[in-house]
């Protein structure tokens, strides 16, 4: 099966963004890249989709519904391959993940991991995250972001298509509890700076660390950040937390 069939039979896995088909297309953070999908990935769709995918629906969700608990819920960004998510997932199993990637390779590739594995904390989604974030995340609800390393966007022209932004820094501050957190890292060293500009200027968030931030022990390496060492770029981790104001 090709993966114009495999989006023929499985719509729900077509669309990556709620505006409507033919309307303005905005500004987007992501490029929708093709890569042909390997039998596993496919059978993985047909197998486990149900199990482990959440849909884009316009209405907030009920994380209780989604994982069977109320343990706190993490959201990750643009997973890319899906690495670090799973292991964080496999060695956090009180927390619930909610990873969101619009590459269907990548998404494909973590659904069979999931479903290999076992683990009961993580699902994930095929969908623009600002469309995510704005229609179905209710407001101090979440207990903390991932988003390790987003598309740099490195030409002056494309600057504006980096996620964080101070339009989506304050959707993601308005969607986390008080003590929650956002933890990004990042191989380009001109948007890590940007992050933490950004992030100061945010009405409710703190950066501990006045700056950049120490790496945590529990985030594994992922295959973008090894392309950023392979380069002999410099990782930088920004940190911020929610507080009351
Ligand atoms: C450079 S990759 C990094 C992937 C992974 N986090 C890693 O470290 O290997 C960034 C990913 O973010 C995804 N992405 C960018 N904007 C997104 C959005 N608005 N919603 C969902 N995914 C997005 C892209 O498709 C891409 O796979």
């Amino acid at each position: 099966m090709t993966e114009q069939e495999l989006l023929e039979k499985y719509p729900a896995l077509s669309r990556v963004e709620k505006r409507p088909l033919g309307s303005f297309r905005g500004i987007n953070s992501f490029v929708l890249r093709g890569q042909k999908l390997k039998d596993y990935q496919i059978k993985a769709v047909e197998e486990h989709l149900n199990d482990y995918a959440v849909f884009f629906n316009d209405g907030y969700v009920s994380f209780e519904q989604i994982f069977g608990n109320s343990n706190p819920v993490v959201i990750e960004i643009g997973f890319g391959m899906g690495e670090a998510t799973l292991q964080i997932a496999k060695d956090n199993p009180d927390i619930n993940y909610l990873a969101i990637e619009v590459f269907l390779y990548g998404f494909t590739k973590l659904l069979s991991n999931i479903a290999a594995s076992g683990v009961k904390n993580l699902k994930i989604m095929r969908f623009d995250a600002h469309d995510v974030l704005s229609s179905m995340i209710p407001d101090s609800s979440v207990q903390g972001f991932h988003i390790f390393f987003p598309d740099p966007w490195p030409k002056k022209r494309h600057n504006r298509r980096r996620l964080i932004n101070n339009e989506f820094a304050t959707v993601l501050a308005s969607k986390l509890v008080p003590g929650g957190y956002i933890y990004c890292a990042t191989d380009w060293e001109e948007y890590a700076q940007q992050m933490v500009d950004v992030f100061a200027g945010i009405p409710g968030l703190s950066n501990p660390y006045n700056g950049f931030a120490d790496k945590v022990s529990w985030r594994p390496s992922t295959g973008f950040e090894k392309k950023g060492l392979d380069a002999d770029r410099v990782i930088r981790e920004v940190w911020v937390e929610k507080v009351e104001l």
